[in-house]
Order: structure tokens, then C-alpha cells, then sequence
């Protein structure tokens, strides 16, 4: 039951039926007993500052941000995060006393989920594939991690470069690259993540792991299928490796608690969110 008193959470995008932030949202509010609910906006590039602006007036506290607005965002909003900045998007915001400020939680989303992984990060060599939207959360959390090298390869090698050159600005003592597959094949790498959408088909894949020189750790961001061709492949060579399903997990916890203050609870939305991905 919603009352007068009820806190409103949500997301805008455009597509929005889709979000599975709903379903990861609630359920946290639920368990920590919170008179507050999570609901989505379907927001078109058009109304988005009406929206923002719209959104603050009905005192709404916080809202998740997904495409197309993750970055025309910027032009509406007041204070954002320095790593928001860094990645060029934002995917949280935040209503402090009536203005917004705008975070990115993918990055250290992406890097709490490493944590099975058991990596010291701090001084590695990673090999990322990919260089869309999301690629620009993982780069910035690796290197904020302390990583101190970075090779990133996409089919599209000038996106690479404009991707390399845009890091280079914030970061500028690590050694950051766009290369071939061929060269990445040869780095001996501490970690290959995936970015691309390849083997979100469940039959493609973005390399061929066998070919990689020394290479110790896979991640993919895909979470749909859980077991992606790469993670296969890289479960019969035997290296430690895992989907994307916990960096979905830890940007919405740390969403939670940007918002809140409070310290998610992480157990509850794994449960709603594994839940959710089994039924659809
Ligand atoms: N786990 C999570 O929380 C999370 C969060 C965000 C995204 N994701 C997943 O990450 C994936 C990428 O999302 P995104 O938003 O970054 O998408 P995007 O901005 O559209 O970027 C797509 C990337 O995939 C590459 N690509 C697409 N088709 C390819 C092909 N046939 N061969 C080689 N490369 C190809 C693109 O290369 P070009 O530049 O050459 O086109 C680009 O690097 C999606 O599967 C998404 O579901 C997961």
C-alpha cells in the first residue's frame, strides 16, 4: 500500500518495460521494512529534463537512469560523482534537498563482482573486449582498481582509440591501449573481460581462449545466458571465471545505498534477482 508518506524510487529509460530493477529494488526495501517502492518511467529523449525536473518537484528520491539518457543526463542535473565524470554517464541519481547528483555504479559494480575471482587487481594487465557503454564502467572501475595495464580491443578499432583517449585524460600514469586480437592473444593477461554483446546468443563467442598466451582469469558482463561460449570455453581450460550476474547485482546495491545511506541487503536482492532471472 502506498501512503502519503511513501518514498518513490524508479528508473527512466526508453524502452522500460524490460528493467529488471524493479524486481532487485523492492524486495530490499521490503526486507528492511522501509514505506518506500521502486517503479519504472517511461521517459522519451524529448520530456527527459521536463521529466528530471518533474521527477524533483514530486520529491521523488532517487531514480536509476538507463538508455537512451545516460548521457544526455548531464545537461540536467546539478553535482556529479568523480567517477561518474570519468565514465561520461550516469545510471544513479540522487535527490539531495531538491537537486539531483549523479553517480555510475557500474564500475564498482563491475569490480565487487571480481571479488570470487580472488585477483589483486592493483599492478595486473587486463585484456578487455569491447569499447560500447558499458565498456567505459568496467575501464574506469579497473583502473580506479589500480590496474596497470589496460588493453582494449573492439571490431570497430577507432571506437577503441576514442575510448583509450578518453581514459587517458583521467588516467593518466597507466598504460592504456587499444590492440588487436592478436596482440591481446600474446599480453599473458591476469583477466580477459568481455564487454560485447557477443554470446548473449548463446552461440558466439569473442575469441578463442585456447589461443591466449598465459591468460589467468575470464569475466563476461553477460548475465543471460549465465554460461556464455567464452565461459564454457574457459571452464574446460580450467580457468577461474564468471558472468555478468554480479556486476547486475552490485551497481544495484550500490544504487541502494547512494541512495538510502543505508548498507544493501545483498543476500535478499541475489535471492529476488536469481528468482527473476529463472523465470524469464
Ligand atoms: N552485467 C551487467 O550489469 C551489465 C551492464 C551493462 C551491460 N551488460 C551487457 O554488456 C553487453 C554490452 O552492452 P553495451 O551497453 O556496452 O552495448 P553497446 O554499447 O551496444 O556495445 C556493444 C559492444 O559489442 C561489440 N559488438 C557487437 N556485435 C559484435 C560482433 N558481432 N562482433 C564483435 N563485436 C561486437 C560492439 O563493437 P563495435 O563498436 O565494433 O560495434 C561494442 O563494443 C550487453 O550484452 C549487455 O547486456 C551487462
Amino acid at each position: 500500500m502506498i501512503h502519503g508518506t511513501t518514498q518513490i524510487y524508479g528508473v527512466i529509460g526508453d524502452p522500460i518495460s524490460h528493467s529488471l530493477s524493479p524486481s532487485l529494488q523492492n524486495p530490499a526495501f521490503a526486507a528492511l521494512g522501509m514505506d518506500a517502492v521502486y517503479v519504472t518511467f517511461r521517459v522519451s529523449p524529448s520530456s527527459l529534463g521536463d521529466a528530471l525536473r518533474g521527477l524533483l518537484a514530486l520529491n521523488v528520491q532517487g531514480i536509476n537512469v538507463t538508455v537512451p539518457h545516460k548521457s544526455d543526463v548531464f545537461q540536467y542535473i546539478d553535482e556529479v560523482t568523480d567517477t561518474a565524470r570519468k565514465i561520461g554517464a550516469v545510471n544513479t541519481l540522487r535527490n539531495d534537498s531538491g537537486h539531483w547528483i549523479g553517480e555510475n555504479t557500474d564500475a564498482i559494480g563491475f569490480i565487487r563482482s571480481l571479488t570470487p575471482l580472488g585477483l589483486n587487481l592493483s599492478g595486473s594487465s587486463v585484456g578487455m573486449l569491447g569499447a560500447g557503454g558499458a565498456a567505459r564502467g568496467v575501464a574506469v572501475g579497473l583502473l580506479e582498481a589500480g590496474v596497470s595495464r589496460l588493453l582494449i580491443c573492439n571490431r570497430n578499432h577507432d571506437r577503441a582509440v576514442a575510448l583509450v583517449k578518453s581514459l587517458q585524460a583521467s588516467f593518466c600514469q597507466q598504460s592504456i591501449s587499444a590492440v588487436s586480437l592478436e596482440e591481446l592473444e600474446k599480453e599473458g593477461l591476469n583477466l580477459l573481460v568481455n564487454t560485447t554483446t557477443v554470446g548473449s546468443d548463446g552461440y558466439s563467442s569473442p575469441a578463442k581462449l585456447n589461443r591466449f598466451d598465459n591468460l589467468s582469469a575470464v569475466a563476461d558482463i553477460i548475465y543471460r545466458p549465465s554460461r556464455t561460449p567464452l565461459l564454457l570455453e574457459a571452464e574446460k581450460l580450467g580457468l577461474p571465471n564468471l558472468n555478468g550476474g554480479g556486476m547486475l547485482l552490485y551497481q544495484g546495491t550500490a544504487a541502494f545505498s547512494f541512495w538510502t545511506g543505508l548498507e544493501a541487503p545483498e543476500s535478499v536482492m541475489r535471492k529476488a534477482l536469481d528468482e527473476h532471472l529463472s523465470k524469464i
